[in-house]
């Protein structure tokens, strides 16, 4: 038996360190209407040329491949996801991929509210949404956008919805955001949300990104007068976040702690670039181009080939120290 068949083999694949890989993230535009301090580089942003973004039809067809590979779960991530054209019925077509047990979405927000309802109808209950931040003023300046209470808003109108877990993804920035952790924290108190503190990473310039990074200990001890945070036993087995809860909260604290903490351990994700790159570690320059192959007639089985190649490549842990300069946060999909 050859050891790619043996990576698939009852419908599991595993990479070379026995990891279960059934997590795909799939970002499906490098378009975004905000501009994160974080994650977009000063100057003009390049834009993909539309023929290098895979058509709706061909992330379909690969998530089905992978289905048949042992993917169970999918998030849909971008740039902004719901900037693109027609992502409701691209939603809809997913989540009928016989095999897709979950799916979500990571979103900014900024168009939520409209697509609600749609995504309820189609199944999809779990959301990411990036807030940094409970003030308008400072939305703005971190976002380049003045649209927190469009946020505030869809988040409320998401938690009377019915969606859950509703995750508030916050970058941790000293010296911007370090005085509102506590009233980010405190949100779990009075909502069933899950507040993810995440270290900041730089991809562009690495000495001015890593001066403003919080570590999860540093955030640890921001957010301590707010009381003891017990340990949420890690319920599933992978996944980054470590997982806390005040006394008596409605949602969870979590930390993501790519520079400080390695999780590689725990890492059961595959990604595909909006440009048809499958990427087997977001700290690592490692590619597996499978849009090539896609548009010049692979069968199915080669396909699938290419996705447990992919995952063959994944490497035991990051090389970087959360620092990676080769790639934009926005084209791979965080
Ligand atoms: N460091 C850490 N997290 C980042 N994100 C984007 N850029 C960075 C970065 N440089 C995260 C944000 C956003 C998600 C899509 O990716 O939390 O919510
Ligand atoms: Fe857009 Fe998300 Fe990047 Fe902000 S972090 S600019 S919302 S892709």
């Amino acid at each position: 038996m050859n050891q790619s068949v043996e990576r698939i083999t009852g419908n599991h694949l595993k990479d070379t360190y026995h990891r279960l890989i059934n997590y795909l993230r799939i970002s499906i535009t490098d378009q975004c209407n905000l501009r994160c301090i974080y994650c977009t580089p000063k100057g003009p942003v390049e834009k993909l040329p539309h023929n290098e973004i895979l058509r709706y039809e061909e992330i379909l067809k690969i998530v089905r491949i992978g289905a048949g590979l042992g993917i169970t779960k999918v998030r849909v991530t971008g740039g902004e996801p719901l900037v693109r054209k027609d992502c409701d019925d691209f939603l809809a077509k997913l989540a009928e991929i016989p095999g897709i047990s979950d799916i979500s979405l990571t979103t900014n927000g900024i168009l939520l509210e409209k697509h609600l309802d749609h995504l309820r109808g189609i199944g999809i209950k779990r959301l990411n949404i990036s807030l940094d931040t409970l003030d308008a003023g400072k939305y703005k300046r971190i976002t380049g956008q003045d649209a927190f209470d469009r946020v505030w808003s869809a988040i409320s109108k998401a938690l009377q919805k019915g969606f859950s877990p509703i995750k508030i993804n916050v970058v941790a920035m000293n010296g911007i955001n370090d005085d509102e952790l506590k009233a980010l924290a405190t949100l779990t108190l009075k909502y069933p949300l899950h507040v993810r503190f995440i270290e900041q990473m730089s991809y562009f310039d690495p000495d001015a990104g890593q001066s403003k990074a919080l570590a999860e200990d540093d955030i640890k001890l921001i957010i301590a007068p707010l009381g003891e945070l017990e340990s949420c036993e890690r319920n599933k087995k992978y996944g980054p976040a470590s997982r806390y809860r005040l006394k008596g909260a409605e949602g969870e604290i979590g930390f993501i702690s790519p520079v400080s903490h390695h999780f590689c351990k725990w890492c059961n994700r595959l990604r595909l670039t909006s440009d048809g790159c499958l990427r087997s570690c977001l700290l690592s320059d490692i590619v597996t181009d499978i849009k090539t192959p896609l548009r010049n007639g692979a069968t199915d089985a080669e396909l699938a080939a290419a996705i447990v190649e992919a995952v063959a490549k994944k490497p035991l842990e990051k090389s970087c120290s959360g620092t990676h300069t080769g790639s934009r946060m926005f084209s791979i999909g965080g």
